[in-house]
């Protein structure tokens, strides 16, 4: 069992508030959908044609949507699962045939050896620092051999915390940096082996960004 963020709530109804103006953004700009941009676009193709065939995608913190419906357009069966209900809402609209639950990371009770697939897609990063590892060897264990887990964040060293966002909407959560070594590190503690690394500038449109693939062994 992992035990439960103390701020899990905190988290979960600070998403409801800025989901309807996250999926505005997405919309109006672009930003979050990973078809307006390229690098993000490409690693997301290359994790779509290593873990189709392997077997069924999760992808954890789907937000509202936009990834799951990339993946399921290209023939993944694929999952989104989301902590805040209001995202899940604005994915069910937006993507009426794609299939979306509500559940936090930390608690998916995710079986051993089931999934092709799994993404953290900008989505581990409220995840407490001792919390993150723990998360890591859950989904290292529901991976099939040769499954793939790949993760997106944001790098830096320290906490930001946030009172605000998307707007000037009020919430209350942690963005916890990470450097991309160090993220190495817990995919390897959990018996993953890194088998890609992606990193973005400071000057990029999400500001210093790694993306990180490890698969089961
Ligand atoms: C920045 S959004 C990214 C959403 C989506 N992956 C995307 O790329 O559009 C972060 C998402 O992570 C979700 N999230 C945060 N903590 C979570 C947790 N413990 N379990 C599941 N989802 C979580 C939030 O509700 C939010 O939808």
């Amino acid at each position: 069992m992992i035990s439960q963020p103390a701020d899990l709530d905190a988290v979960r109804d600070s998403y409801d508030r800025v989901a309807d103006n996250y999926v505005d953004m997405v919309r109006t700009t672009g930003i979050g959908d990973i078809r307006t941009h390229p690098w993000f676009r490409a690693v997301m193709d290359v994790f779509a044609d290593a873990v189709g065939g392997l077997g069924p995608v999760l992808d954890v913190g789907c937000g509202p949507g936009t990834v799951t419906a990339y993946l399921a357009e290209r023939g993944l069966d694929v999952t989104g699962v989301d902590l805040s209900p209001r995202m899940i809402e604005h994915a069910r609209r937006l993507y009426p045939d794609c299939e979306f639950r509500v559940g936090s990371s930390t608690e998916l009770e995710l079986a051993e050896a089931s999934w092709g697939g799994l993404l953290g897609w900008w989505s581990l990063f409220n995840l407490p620092r001792d919390v993150l590892p723990k998360v890591l060897s859950s989904f290292a264990r529901a991976l099939k051999p040769q499954g793939q887990l790949m993760i997106a964040t944001h790098v830096g060293d320290g906490d930001v915390e946030r009172t605000e966002a998307y707007g000037g909407v009020p919430v209350r959560w942690t963005t916890h940096l990470w450097r991309p070594e160090q993220l190495t590190e817990l995919l390897e503690q959990a018996g993953l082996k890194p088998t890609a690394e992606l990193r973005l500038p400071a000057d990029g449109p999400v500001g210093p960004t790694v993306v990180l693939v490890a698969r089961r062994p």
